[in-house]
């Protein structure tokens, strides 16, 4: 951590500065993907352990002034499931960070636009299938038809560029590809291909079911003419159409996230907050702080900062997964704010 009067970078011992914040709102879901969690059996957290509206404003607020956060991201659970978000989004935007939201859709075609309103940038939409039949052994719900409205009513309502994260599982949708490609050219959306990681609640990842970074590239190759270009700090590798395949817009692009094969760790600015106050320094992270209590327990501001700055310092410098070292957290997705 480096100190100045009043402002704090939040830098790592590997010289990363971490300026991105993903905010969990409710570890509930109106869906149960089953790579995120259990269909049954379920222990929500209680209402009073959430953080209330003001405390995540508050921290929001400290890290944004005095610690360099630029980008907060909603997430979940399905963070619309959360009672009047739209306070909470009007709450953020007024900070002046690019705030954004990643959702699965299915509550869109009724909040997209209530959220534009109230100063939302930019939505993200997870779909894993194209077929309702799979959606449904997928998600437990049958609400494809919801989600592609929503995906419109997304578009609709401004937000620019909607992307669309695939999680790909060996015999379960990696023959969707070339379907998402299209899918993603036609709607004006822009698709990115996820591999998936060691966080599905019944255990069924190993290695030989990640679709990879270059399986997915291969096949794309099939039917669409493409090339890289500059990716910045996202974790997505992208990927924009050209020659005949050209077209402007967001459906004008594709990307990968190569979580496993090529993990973005080393160029990593993201921290993140659960619902219920814990302050995660890495998506896979066995620590954690108790912000929560920092801030019910009367902390300044000032002790918000150095609580964070103190477990950024200690990150590490990513995660091992394929390694025999690698821990799987022991919380599911939902749980750990995706
Ligand atoms: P953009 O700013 O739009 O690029 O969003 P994003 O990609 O950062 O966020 P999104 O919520 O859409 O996440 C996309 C995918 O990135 C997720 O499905 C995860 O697979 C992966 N991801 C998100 N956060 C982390 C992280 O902290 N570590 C790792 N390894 N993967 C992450
Ligand atoms: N591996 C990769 N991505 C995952 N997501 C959920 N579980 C996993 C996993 N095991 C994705 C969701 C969503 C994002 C927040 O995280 O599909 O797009
Ligand atoms: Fe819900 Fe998203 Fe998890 Fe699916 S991946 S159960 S939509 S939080």
């Amino acid at each position: 951590m480096s100190t100045g009067d009043a402002q704090t970078t939040l830098i790592d011992r590997f010289g990363r500065v971490h300026t991105d914040l993903r905010i969990s709102v409710t570890d509930r879901c109106n869906f149960r993907c089953t790579y995120c969690m259990p269909a049954e059996g379920m222990q929500w957290l209680d209402r009073a352990d959430l953080l209330s509206f003001e405390e995540i404003e508050r921290i929001s607020r400290v890290l944004v002034e005095t610690a360099g956060v630029r980008s907060i991201r909603l997430t979940g659970g399905e963070p619309t499931v959360r009672a009047r978000l739209p306070l909470l989004v009007e709450k953020l935007a007024a900070l002046g960070v690019e705030l954004s939201m990643t959702t699965n859709g299915a509550t869109l075609p009724l909040v997209a636009q209530q959220l534009r309103d109230a100063g939302l940038d930019r939505i993200n939409v997870s779909l894993d299938t194209l077929d309702a039949q799979r959606f449904v052994e997928l998600t437990k719900r049958n609400e494809l038809a919801q989600v592609l409205e929503g995906i419109d009513a997304a578009v609709a309502a401004g937000f620019e560029p909607v992307k669309v994260n695939a999680v790909l599982m060996r015999g379960t949708n990696d023959d969707e590809v070339l379907d998402f490609l299209r899918f993603g050219r036609e709607r004006g959306v822009t698709v990115r291909f996820i591999e998936w990681m060691p966080l599905d609640a019944q255990g069924a990842w190993d290695d030989q079911t990640v679709v990879t970074y270059d399986e997915i590239l291969r096949t794309a190759r099939r039917e669409f003419s493409f090339g890289a270009v500059e990716r910045g700090h996202q974790p997505a590798e992208r990927f924009v159409f050209d020659g005949d395949d050209a077209m402007d817009g967001p459906g004008g692009e594709f990307g990968v996230i190569a979580s496993v094969t090529q993990p973005f760790c080393g160029d990593c600015d993201r921290m993140r907050l659960t619902a219920d106050g814990q302050f995660r320094n890495c998506l896979f992270a066995i620590r954690h702080l108790d912000l929560r209590e920092v801030v019910r327990g009367g902390g300044s501001d000032d002790d918000i900062v150095r609580a964070v700055a103190g477990e950024v310092d200690e990150k590490w410098s990513g995660h091992q997964i394929g390694n025999a070292v690698f821990i799987r957290p022991s919380k599911s997705m939902s749980q750990l704010g995706g």
